[in-house]
This record gives C-alpha cells, structure tokens and sequence, in this order.
C-alpha cells in the first residue's frame, strides 16, 4: 500500500558554510526522496526560538536558536514513501559520532549542534514543521 509522505528538512547554517548543499540534496535525491519545495533563507532568532519551542526547556535551547539562525539555511519540503522515518534514517543519529556509516551526519556533520541537518521527528510534527515554513 501507498504511503506517500512529506516531512520538513533543513540544511544548517555549517552546511550551506561549507557549500554543502548540492551534495546533501544529491544524497536525498540519490535515496530516492523527491524535493517538492525549497528556499535559502536567513532567519531571525525569534523564528528559531518558535521553530524549536519544543525544546524550550533544555539546557541547549538557547544556543540551538542562536545557531540556527546564524547564517543562511536551506529550507526543504522532501516527498517520499515514509518520508519521516526514512529521511531519520538517512540523517542518522543526533550526534555525529553516534551516526552510522553512510548517513548525511556521519558524513558532514561535526558536533551535536553543527549535526548539518535538521528533520522532522513525527508525522504530526513534519505538517506543523512544514507550515512553519511554507505556509503562505
Ligand atoms: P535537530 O534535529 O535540529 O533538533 C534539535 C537540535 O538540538 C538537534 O538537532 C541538535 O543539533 C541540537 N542539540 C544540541 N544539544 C543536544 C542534545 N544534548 N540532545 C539533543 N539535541 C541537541
């Protein structure tokens, strides 16, 4: 059975620093994930500070906002059967050095907070995720 999803990517300021781009989207094109929307933006602390409310209690929250919104990110809607759970798969783990050998963070990330990419966790949270983004 057919269970085409969507779920929200983004490409972190270490990334588009590093020219990155091209290779990470290559990768999820490469693994099969169709790329229906996209943008480069910048965005101010306060939109990070909202995008990551969830994790307003955590210690790291406040240098999470600080860095996602420190330089120019790219902002993905990505389509794909199971596209949350397979695009997790293909990030690997949060932290770069817990990730497995062929994933984007194994590959180009550099520390649990410059991890380069960023992707939805949940269904639920790709359409909120997505929204946020890409609502007009
Ligand atoms: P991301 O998938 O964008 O979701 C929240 C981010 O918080 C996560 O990737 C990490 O880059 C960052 N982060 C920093 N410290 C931690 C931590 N201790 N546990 C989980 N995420 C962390």
């Amino acid at each position: 059975m057919s269970n085409l999803e969507q779920t929200l990517s983004i490409i972190k300021p270490d990334a588009v620093e590093r020219n990155l781009e091209n290779e990470i989207k290559e990768m999820f094109k490469s693994n099969g994930f169709s790329i229906l929307n996209e943008k480069k933006i910048q965005i101010e602390k306060s939109e990070a500070e909202k995008f990551y409310k969830v994790h307003e209690t955590k210690p790291f929250y406040d240098d999470l906002c600080g860095y996602l919104s420190s330089g120019p990110i790219v902002v993905m809607v990505l389509e794909k059967e199971n596209a949350v759970l397979s695009n997790r798969e293909l990030m690997g783990a949060t932290n770069p050095e817990d990730a497995e050998e062929g994933t984007i963070r194994k590959k180009y990330g550099i520390s649990i907070d410059k991890n380069s990419v960023h992707g939805s966790d949940s269904i639920e949270n790709a359409k909120i995720e997505i929204d946020f983004f890409f609502k007009d």
